[in-house]
């Protein structure tokens, strides 16, 4: 298992991790509306290429298998972060996030800040975040309640 940063042949793989994970792991926490409002049909809804090009896009690449992703913006916005619905709880999202602190910290930046699933909150805690907010947003006419999330770094002496 290797964590790479994303490629742009890498974004059909994504676009399918995604709508596997949503509709099959998020489906837990969330309703079959609410999955499928976040997971459209379409699964090029998003330009994957593009917007994973567009920042620090990590992916956890098993012999050219992607088992996850996840993604962070120069501000220290995580965005999308996505383990493949076969290899969950296996520590690969452990490993992309490493990767993801590592960076933030070649940044420079002293905070990390996300918008977590009710799935994903016990992992982000796990790395350190804590909640800031309960909040309920919108998507595809779906309501949602998710976390805002944060962690702040050591800063640079
Ligand atoms: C969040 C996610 C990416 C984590 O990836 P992962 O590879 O499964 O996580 P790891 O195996 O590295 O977990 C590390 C630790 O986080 C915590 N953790 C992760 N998933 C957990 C769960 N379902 N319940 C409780 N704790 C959990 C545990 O402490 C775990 O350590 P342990 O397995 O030794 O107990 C993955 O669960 C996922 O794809 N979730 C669905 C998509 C999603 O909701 N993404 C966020 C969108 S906002």
């Amino acid at each position: 298992m290797k964590i790479r940063l994303f490629q742009e042949q890498d974004g059909v793989q994504l676009a399918q991790l995604f709508y596997d994970t949503v509709r099959e792991i998020n489906i837990r926490d969330y309703s079959l509306n609410q999955v499928k409002a976040w997971a459209p049909e379409d699964i090029y809804f998003r330009d994957w290429a593009k917007v994973c090009s567009q920042r620090f896009t990590y992916v956890a690449d098993d012999e050219g298998a992607i088992a996850g992703f996840g993604e962070l913006e120069s501000s220290g916005h995580i965005d999308c972060f996505y383990c493949h619905k076969d290899y969950q709880r296996r520590g690969i999202g452990s490993k992309i996030y490493g990767a993801i602190e590592a960076k933030a910290d070649e940044l420079g930046l002293n905070r990390l800040y996300t918008e977590a699933s009710i799935t994903a909150k016990p992992f982000f805690l796990d790395k350190g975040f804590s909640v800031v907010r309960e909040q309920q947003v919108e998507r595809g006419g779906e309501i949602f309640i998710n976390y805002a999330m944060e962690k702040f770094l050591k800063t640079a002496v």
